[in-house]
């Protein structure tokens, strides 16, 4: 049987960065995927292009932006690999980025600029990459570990579990981090699909599904949770950041408020419309100021007509409210086809926050989206990954 330093269990974004401390600090690992290529998220990422980081994380900011049963968990990690870190080592390989929105991070030209980069650093000492090698099974074997794969067994006193989470199962996603988890008597925070489109009812799709396609600016609103980005209507219901967002503090049953004219005074651009253009169609009136389409929905929803000049202004603020203060209760998400990732995971109280080392199971490690820390969108994800692929690199 053959044996190694370290094997890391997945070539995602954590598995692939995890390996190249290792490798660095001159340890044998062996890395496995049972997909016919590594870093498959990160290609596809950022519309080819990988949001890496982002630069408003602060030891600060983290708490808020990243999900988990302990806020606190994730703040080891990532204030010890941070995002200017990562990109000191972007940098460092040549890669060209810049910053798009709200300290979101992209690579100018292709991500698949970051998956050689990873590559570069595994093949810069004794690490080798094995693909189309299906994970099935870790037991512990003496002091270490035995994997059980679709190319035969393997052997380490380190195992790094970095095999993601749920998401888009086309894309190689399994969830058997979990199982190995459990197969270990570690617990799980229940898992959902989250940074996902959310889904409407038929009857209220047979009046928004005319509006598919429609893209604008909104603050979406679940608690005391908020989020000012676009939105999208869909087909089937909602998508856009401002709904991912929105998706992972989301539950079935709940309620969310939007507004489609943020920052503006609906009534009062309306009022001042009329004074000088008052014998114009209210819905033409409103069309002046939100796609034509969600202006005509939101007349039909107020049951006003005729022309702007008609409408006193309790009428006005009716109409503004329906779109200031718009109430949707989705019915469901897009599910795992969609997700961009999972929330929940590995129970952080069963992982060391410094080493991601499972506290019962010395030598076994959980890194990345398999982890029960969700970041939001805009390159909080990656970051996760990163950070805590590096703090177990140290170690193993
Ligand atoms: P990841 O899923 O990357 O890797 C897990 C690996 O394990 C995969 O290669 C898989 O094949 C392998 N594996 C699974 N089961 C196995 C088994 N049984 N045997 C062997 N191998 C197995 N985040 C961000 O910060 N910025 C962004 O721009 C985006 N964009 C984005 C777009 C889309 C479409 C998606 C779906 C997701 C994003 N994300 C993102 C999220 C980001 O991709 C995600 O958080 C990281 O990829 C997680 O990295 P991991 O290494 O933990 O898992």
């Amino acid at each position: 049987m053959e044996n190694w330093d370290v094997i890391i269990l997945g070539a995602g974004a954590a598995g692939l960065f995890c390996a190249g401390e290792a490798v660095r600090r001159g340890r044998r690992v062996l890395v496995l995927d049972h997909a016919a290529n590594p870093g498959e998220k990160i290609r596809i990422s950022g519309g080819g292009r990988c949001n890496f980081t982002n630069r408003e994380l602060t030891r600060q900011s983290a708490p808020e932006r990243f999900l988990s049963e302990n806020q606190r968990f994730a703040l080891s990690a990532l204030s010890r690999f941070t995002a200017a870190d990562f990109i000191a080592r972007i940098d460092r390989a040549g890669i060209a980025w810049h910053e798009k929105h709200r300290g979101q991070l992209f690579c100018d030209g292709k991500a698949t600029q970051v998956i050689r980069m990873l590559l570069s650093d595994l093949g810069a000492g004794a690490g080798e990459l094995r693909l189309d090698c299906a994970v099935e099974a870790v037991r512990r074997e003496g002091d270490g570990f035995e994997v059980a794969t679709s190319l035969g067994h393997v052997r380490a006193p380190h195992v790094v579990v970095a095999t993601g989470g749920k998401s888009i199962p086309k894309m190689g996603a399994t969830g058997i981090g979990y199982r190995i988890a459990e197969s270990f008597g570690l617990r799980l925070t229940e898992t959902r699909p989250a940074l996902v489109p959310l889904t409407f009812a038929e009857q209220d799709l047979a009046r928004t599904a005319p509006m598919a396609g429609i893209a604008l600016p909104a603050r979406v609103r679940h608690g005391r949770t908020s989020f000012d980005e676009d939105l999208l209507f869909t087909h089937r219901g909602l998508s856009g950041p401002a709904i991912l967002q929105i998706s992972s503090y989301w539950r079935e049953g709940d309620m969310l408020n939007l507004d489609l004219f943020p920052g503006r005074n609906l009534a009062q651009e309306l009022a001042e419309i009329r004074s000088t253009a008052g014998r114009v169609a209210l819905h033409n009136a409103l069309a002046r100021l939100i796609p034509e389409k969600l202006a005509a929905y939101a007349v039909a929803e107020t049951g006003l007509s005729g022309r702007l000049a008609d409408q006193n202004n309790r009428a006005l603020e009716r109409l503004a409210d329906q779109l200031h203060k718009w109430e949707v209760r989705p019915v469901g998400s897009e599910g795992y086809r969609t997700a961009e990732v999972t929330l929940g995971g590995v129970s952080t109280a069963d992982l060391d926050a410094k080493t991601m080392e499972a506290r019962a199971v010395p030598g076994l490690y959980f890194i990345g989206e398999v982890v029960d820390v969700t970041g939001w969108l805009g390159g909080y994800n990656f970051q996760w990954a990163w950070s805590s692929g590096w703090a177990a690199g140290q170690v193993v």
